[in-house]
């Protein structure tokens, strides 16, 4: 299939029109278009069409067991996709934090195929706050089902050039709309009449989140590996995800221990490693997370660092730094630990 590429600057989506309208065109046809949101890019098809979205799955392989987010233009139109048993949380919620990267999970309308909810009687909506993702919905005139725009198991792309990777030639469209501003993908949250509980975490943090609806509860898979038989609330985390090429380990110590062990193995040529830019570490085999004391740039880079690595064939093993779990750490430590497969060394 020819994939078509087209830049659309997100300040001047106004400037844009005749490309977006293409890029809708595609959408109501049932065809497949990659877009930038503000967490990370999609891979949209119309979410009312179960042709199209099966050929979501198709494209990046997904599991049909695993459901996809549908995505509105207007905050309004969430009671039209389903229903919603607790009207106080979901008000707070779009107060607070909608249009942007929260996702919501309720009881599903009937409108929605099954294709889209892999069977589950709820549904997953989000209202991104992305110009270009916004635009390409309203000129669409329905939601769009949209998972992360990567091959299954590979990690989310927060760059056009990671779509480009995974994508060509298997989708009508991608666009490219620079770099996504937040970089891991969207907290979500599934409402219930008695409360809130979080499966996924992501831009919009726990804390933020029990500030306006009181305590929450953490899906168990947020933070652990299931035994056989448990199932996560959200069938996606039961994956092994955002997995890179190379084995990936987590270390966990004191800074001082942690660094001094990062530079007994820095010689190794078979080694990568994602630091803090205060290690002072670099060269080709050292990828910069961020800011040790800024963990909003480390979600804006977690995804590049990890597919940084699979371009190099003599990287066999990449080491990591795993950030503490307060605010947007709790997304990063969930991302970190799912890609190394749950091996966290202790030092
Ligand atoms: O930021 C994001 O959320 C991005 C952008 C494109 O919006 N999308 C995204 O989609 O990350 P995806 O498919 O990569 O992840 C969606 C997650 C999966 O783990 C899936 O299992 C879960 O949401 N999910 C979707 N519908 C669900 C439902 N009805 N109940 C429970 N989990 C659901
Ligand atoms: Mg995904």
């Amino acid at each position: 299939m020819e994939t078509k590429l087209v830049k659309i600057d997100p300040c001047r989506v106004e400037d844009f029109d005749s490309e977006l309208k293409e890029a809708a065109e595609i959408i109501k046809r049932g065809g497949l278009v990659a877009f930038p949101t503000e967490t990370v890019y999609g891979l949209g098809a119309n979410a009312l069409d179960p042709m199209a979205a099966s050929r979501i799955y198709e494209a990046k392989g997904r599991p049909s067991d695993n459901p996809l987010i549908i995505h509105i233009a207007d905050a309004d139109d969430f009671e039209k996709w389903c229903i919603c048993e607790n009207k106080k949380a979901l008000c707070a919620l779009k107060e607070s934090f909608i249009p942007g990267p929260i996702t919501v999970i309720q009881k599903k309308k009937s409108i929605i195929p099954d294709t889209v909810t892999a069977g589950m009687d709820t549904v997953a909506v989000r209202c991104p706050s992305h110009p270009v993702a916004r635009r390409l919905i309203e000129l669409s005139g329905v939601p769009i089902a949209a998972p992360s725009a990567n091959t299954s198991g590979r990690p989310s792309p927060t760059k056009a050039t990671h779509v480009i990777e995974d994508l060509m030639g298997k989708v009508d469209m991608i666009i490219d709309g620079g770099e996504c501003d937040v970089g891991l993908e969207s907290t979500i949250v599934m409402l219930k009449s008695d409360g809130a509980v979080l499966l996924r975490p992501g831009g919009i943090t726990r804390e933020e989140l029990e500030e306006k609806l009181g305590e929450i509860q953490v899906d168990k898979a947020v933070l652990n590996k299931l035994g056989e038989g448990e199932k996560p609330l959200a069938p996606g985390m039961k994956y092994r995800h955002y997995a890179p090429r190379a084995s990936l380990i987590a270390l966990k110590g004191s800074d001082t221990d942690v660094l001094e062990f990062m530079k007994s193995v820095s010689d190794d040529l078979s080694v990568g490693l994602i630091c803090y830019r205060e290690d002072m570490l670099c060269g080709e085999r050292v990828q910069i997370l961020g800011s040790a004391s800024d963990k909003e740039e480390m979600a804006h880079r977690l995804f590049d660092c990890l597919r940084y690595f699979d371009s190099m064939e003599e990287i066999k093993t990449v080491y990591t730094r795993l950030p503490d779990t307060s605010s947007i750490g709790l997304a990063l430590v969930n991302r970190l630990i799912k890609a190394c497969g749950y091996t966290v060394k202790e030092l």
